[in-house]
């Protein structure tokens, strides 16, 4: 068994920041979404790991999973010149699949509870194809898929107008080699792209059995700037520790799960968890609330913020209240004093916000 983790694309709905990173490398609780994906195919017992990159940010995604090789993983990292579909990054695929069944995993997709039980259960019915569905209330943008009373996939539609049921195809599917075919078939949509749904919608008269499985827990879908908030939410929810490994002065004060990394100080804080500070922070004069990661070496100075994504080398200084907020790498943002609202901000990575 083998793992096709999609790290491609261009990632437009989250420019800004995407003009500099690719989008997989974006961090919730100070670690980036792709990290946990490897983590959750690992879990599953699957260590040959195929990724799919792109020319523009493969190489960051390359440095990233050489940084995090602790895994035991073997990774081949495969091409996609354009951003052509996922069928079509499986198809580009196919020389590196060849005849095996495979997970394959957006690499901006995380579930709940991980792929285990999906894996054990594919392994185990060796259907040609287990889907993965989750109810949302805008189907219009996802991949949609209709079952009838015995749970059996009918029909599948990718984006909808009208969408026949409120299903949404996770970004999760494993495959048995006849999905090649069903891809050879396929022609493109009218996003011009080979989509993976239309090959899983050719295996059905075909003759071929589609297995679908609802996910429980939260599926999060970081695509946009809201996502990665909510994944953020999520994450540091389920997993924030309460752990203090930096040094923390008398004044302050921290109450819920609170993890503050190696070299970071904390000084006359008020700190709300979950929250996660990573390594060489300085904290001063500041509130954090609830669902804050904040990166390392960044520096607060009379600030106060809650429920907001902070990537590494960041500073802020004098900005009573940031909420709903995702700042790049190195971002500055300085001086409102006199603002009486919150700020809502996204910021690329070295922009500069000087009131
Ligand atoms: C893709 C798939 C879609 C699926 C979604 C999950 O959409 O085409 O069927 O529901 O991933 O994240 P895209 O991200 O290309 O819009």
């Amino acid at each position: 068994m083998k793992a096709l983790i999609l790290a491609g694309g261009k990632g437009t709905r989250l420019r800004p920041l995407t003009y500099t990173t690719a989008k997989q490398l974006i961090p919730v609780a100070n670690k980036p979404i792709i990290f946990f994906v490897l983590e959750q195919i690992i879990q599953a017992g699957i260590f040959d790991l195929g990724v799919i990159i792109s020319p523009e940010t493969g190489d960051l995604i390359r440095e990233a999973l050489k940084k995090g090789s602790s895994w035991g993983a073997k990774i081949t990292y495969i091409i996609q010149e354009e951003p052509l579909g996922l069928a079509h990054a499986v198809k580009t695929a196919q020389d590196y699949l060849k005849d095996d069944p495979f997970l394959m995993f957006l690499g901006d997709n995380l579930i709940q509870g991980g792929v285990k039980k999906a894996v054990e259960d594919f392994l185990k019915e060796d259907p040609q194809a287990l889907i993965m569905l989750k109810e949302v209330v805008n189907p219009r943008a996802f991949g949609v898929a209709v079952l009838n009373g015995n749970n059996q996939v009918t029909r599948l539609i990718e984006k909808p107008k009208d969408p026949p049921s409120n299903l949404a195809l996770v970004g999760i599917y494993l495959f048995s080699p006849v999905i090649h075919q069903a891809i050879s078939r396929i022609k493109p949509s009218w996003r011009g792209e080979l989509e993976i749904t239309d090959a899983i919608q050719e295996l059905l008269p075909m003759g071929y059995q589609v297995l679908a499985r609802k996910v429980e827990g939260w599926w999060l879908d970081t695509g946009k700037k809201d996502d990665i908030l909510e994944a953020n939410r999520a994450v540091l929810d389920a997993y924030a520790k309460s752990e203090i490994k930096g040094e923390v002065d008398e004044s302050s004060h921290l109450s819920g799960r609170v993890e503050i990394a190696e070299g970071t100080a904390i000084k006359n804080s008020v700190i709300r968890g979950p929250v996660v500070i990573d390594k060489e922070c300085l904290v001063e004069n500041c509130f954090i609330g609830p669902f804050t990661a904040i990166g390392e070496g960044s520096r607060l100075y009379n600030v106060g913020i809650e429920h907001a994504v902070v990537l590494e080398g960041c500073e802020i200084r004098d900005v009573p209240r940031i909420e709903d907020s995702l700042l790049g790498k190195n971002a500055r943002v300085c001086r409102a004093e006199n603002s009486r609202r919150a700020l809502r901000l996204f910021l690329g990575d070295d922009a500069e916000l000087v009131f």
